[in-house]
């Protein structure tokens, strides 16, 4: 019998407890091997999801996600997440990322960028379910740990899911992450947890509910409407590394605790002494910092994010830090625009 290795045992673990558990969403250009020790730091997932390999006929697995694995600091279970369509280039990086210290490997059927799905790849291949089920089928096949998919609910419409759902349910997937639109929706709402509902009631592996998952409390009201085991949490944890936290807080029946504008401003701090690269130039630097100011500026009331927008050199960025996030109120850090969703019941 061959040995389970110790991701793949606390991979398997954190799927088969009672609790709801948390996971951080795969973003590409954010969510590194820094990014997930920073964001553990504040309590942080149970499983990181890695950026995608990019697989095709010549690729080999980009080395700086590879060292993001193999670097893993969190002492979490690690995903590694493909986005491809070419099943022979599929299932050779299969095969390498196996060699890895990974939990399981994942197939990214959601990305809704026109470069990607134009070419048949992430959301784009929902236009074929026959193509994923041959896909899914030579995966299942050469992957000997967890294998799982990350889907959207469809490409143009919401029906398309009906399909989608008992391919997925065939091909004996370990986990299925629903981001609950369709990939012509983008990030719009409204966000349609019903159907992950839907994935949760014939799935015969655990589900996993993500799309604008931004504060404990309708965390938990995701949780519930959308029968899912468990949250995976994106932009919301680029505003808030707290919210893993809170989220855990709010489900035991404890008072939420908020960080301070302070902590905020710590945050900032760390975020860019590990982001923005010190060989870099000041302005690239407050670039690399836009990329995720531009979330956490979303949960800052007033003119912070217009100002951050506008920041060239490294004394601009932390006098804007300086002049929002130097008091000790609590801040929340929810999206101030557009308005936050209301959950509907099914
Ligand atoms: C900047 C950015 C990059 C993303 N990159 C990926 C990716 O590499 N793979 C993937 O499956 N989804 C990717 N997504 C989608 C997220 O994983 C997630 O499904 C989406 O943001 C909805 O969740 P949220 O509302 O909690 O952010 C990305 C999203 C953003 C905002």
């Amino acid at each position: 019998m061959t040995a389970v290795s110790p991701p793949v045992e606390a991979f398997r673990a954190i799927l088969a407890r009672p609790a709801p558990f948390l996971t951080l969403a795969p973003m590409q250009e954010i969510t590194d091997g820094a990014f997930w020790s920073l964001v553990h730091g504040y309590g942080g997932a149970d499983i990181y999801w890695t950026e995608y390999f990019r697989v095709h006929a010549d690729s080999t697995p980009e080395r700086k996600i590879v060292e993001a694995i193999t670097r893993n600091s969190t002492g979490r279970p690690v995903v590694a997440q493909m986005i491809g369509n070419d099943i022979t280039a599929l299932v050779r990086t299969a095969r390498v990322l196996q060699t890895l210290p990974i939990a399981a490997i994942d197939l990214n059927l959601g990305c809704p960028a026109p470069i990607v799905y134009r070419k048949c790849a992430g959301g784009g291949l929902l236009r074929e379910p026959a193509r994923i089920d041959a896909i899914l089928g030579a995966l299942r096949e050469a992957i000997a740990i967890p294998f799982t998919v990350k889907t959207r609910v469809g490409f143009a419409a919401l029906e398309e899911f009906d399909t989608l759902l008992p391919i997925f349910a065939r091909h004996s997937l370990d986990a299925l992450t629903v981001h609950a639109r369709t990939v012509a929706q983008l990030y719009r709402l409204p966000v349609h947890y019903e159907r992950i509902r839907q994935a949760s009631e014939c799935m015969p592996c655990p589900v996993i509910a993500n799309g604008h998952v931004y504060s404990a409390a309708q965390a938990e009201d995701v949780l519930r409407v959308a029968a899912a085991r468990g949250l995976m949490i994106g932009r919301a944890a680029i505003r808030s590394p707290w919210l893993f936290a809170q989220i855990r807080q709010h489900l035991a029946g404890q008072p939420v605790t908020y960080p301070t504008g302070r902590d905020v401003w710590g945050y900032i701090r760390a975020l860019w002494d590990s982001q923005a690269a010190f060989d870099k130039p000041e302005k690239a630097r407050c670039e690399r910092m836009k990329k995720f100011l531009n979330y956490l500026g979303e949960g800052v009331p007033g003119q912070f994010l217009h100002r951050i927008r506008r920041a060239q050199t490294a004394a601009e960025f932390h006098g804007i830090c300086a002049d929002f996030l130097d008091h000790d109120r609590p801040m929340p850090l929810e999206p101030l625009a557009p308005e936050p969703l209301a959950v509907t019941p099914p």
